[in-house]
């Protein structure tokens, strides 16, 4: 069966090794259908490439080649990859993608489409890289009414992190690291202001909850504020800093989203995972507290998803697999910072009267070299609105939601 990929970037030259290197075994999973990669869509050139035969700069030619039956979008980005993957799908092409930019902006109009013309549109890759999730929230856990999610969905921010809070590195040497072994985003922006996090929150809240949840409905903070002053006090407590994508069921008509940085203590499953590795937390009503982890991000890891889907469009080139959530809605995700209540790290230029004065009960942090002048702590549970007026009028210097996961 012909099969090609558009963006020959990390994952793309990633799922053509994959396809390439697996070729024995991937017609004993189809059902006795090879993938062979018939066309690679990139504007760039890359001299000394074996597949220079294959490459094309034109989209028409995987379009108008009535012969492929699956394309790999592993492009990222909005445009053109909206525009390519709705020609595709409107073809009758079946289109798999690691894009959780598209997925998070357009994953219901694609959706419907892919639906509409009898072809898939899957998307694995998309959250927690290498790690089996999409299928796991929408058929494994199908009789669980959920309860909540948390993820580190990140792999770029979780490894500087790691770094920051295991070598004492700093954040730009952590980030150049980063890029270095190919975790980062183009524009890396995506990565430590929490974009991409959010991308991921979306994609799982629509899946879970059945509506779609665009990206300017989650409020996300990245960890560009995290500080090695911050690791230090959160240490001192077993406890250390992840960005964490959360999602909370409300009601039928209601949940809460939100991507920041959070307080994990260790015992927590969330607090063993280093590097680039992910896990996403999901607390069903039945099953419990159920974890998956892996890694999050690369080129071999995330080609593992891609590759996995479109073997899984061939097996079922008849067959409609059933992912999908309805219309989402503007006031369906609510303002969590008036809703839900949580326990707050707080460092700040203050006295322990001036806190005592405006808080009832706070666990006192400490570090080493801790000016005289600065406090940290950790509150009661309160609701983020709450915790601001408490601390009108005094310098607070960073606050960090703690998680109960
Ligand atoms: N930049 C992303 C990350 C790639 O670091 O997790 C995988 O989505």
């Amino acid at each position: 069966m012909k099969i090609a990929v558009m963006g020959y970037g990390t994952v793309g030259s990633g799922v053509v090794e994959v396809i390439e290197a697996h070729s024995d075994v991937i017609p004993k999973r189809t059902g006795g259908k090879s993938l062979e990669v018939a066309h690679i869509l990139d504007l760039r050139d890359f001299p000394g490439d074996s597949h220079a035969s294959l490459f094309t700069k034109d989209f028409y030619d995987i379009l108008n080649d009535d012969e492929v039956k699956i394309v790999a979008e592993t492009m990222g980005g909005v445009n053109p990859a909206f525009d390519f993957t709705m020609k595709l799908l409107q073809a009758g092409k079946s289109v798999v993608t690691s894009n959780k930019e598209l997925v998070a902006h357009k994953g219901l109009e694609l959706l419907e489409t892919a639906e509409k013309n009898g072809v898939n549109y899957l998307f694995e890759a998309s959250v927690g890289g290498g790690i089996p999730i999409i299928r796991p929230i929408t058929q494994c856990l199908a009789a669980n009414n959920i309860e909540g999610i948390a993820g580190i969905l990140n792999g770029t921010t979780n490894f500087i992190l790691t770094m920051m809070i295991e070598k004492g590195m700093s954040f730009d040497e952590a980030l150049k690291l980063a890029q270095d072994k190919g975790y980062a985003e183009k524009d890396p922006t995506a990565d430590v202001q929490g974009h991409d996090a959010c991308r991921k929150v979306c994609i799982l809240a629509s899946l879970a909850f059945g509506k779609h949840v665009y990206p300017s409905q989650v409020e996300t903070e990245g960890i560009t504020n995290i500080s090695l002053e911050d690791v230090s006090y959160i240490n001192s407590v077993d406890g250390v800093i992840k960005l964490l994508g959360q999602i909370k069921y409300i009601s039928e008509d209601s949940i809460a989203a939100f991507v920041s940085p959070a307080v994990v203590y260790h015992g927590s499953q969330l607090a063993s995972v280093h590097d680039v590795f992910n896990a996403v937390l999901v607390r069903g009503d039945a099953v419990g507290d159920v974890c998956f982890y892996g890694p999050g991000a690369g080129k071999l890891p995330t080609a593992s998803a891609v590759v996995a889907d479109m073997i899984d469009c061939a097996k079922h080139s008849d067959r409609k697999k059933i992912f999908g959530w309805g219309a989402g809605e503007e006031d369906y995700v609510v303002d969590y910072k008036a809703c839900i209540k949580m326990p707050f790290y707080v460092r700040a230029k203050a006295t322990c009267t001036q806190i005592n004065s405006a808080f009832s009960e706070v666990k006192y942090l400490s570090r080493k070299g801790q000016p005289s002048d600065e406090v940290a702590f950790i509150t009661d549970i309160m609701t983020e609105n709450e915790l601001k007026k408490r601390l009108d009028g005094i310098p607070v210097l960073n606050i960090i939601k703690v998680t109960n996961y």
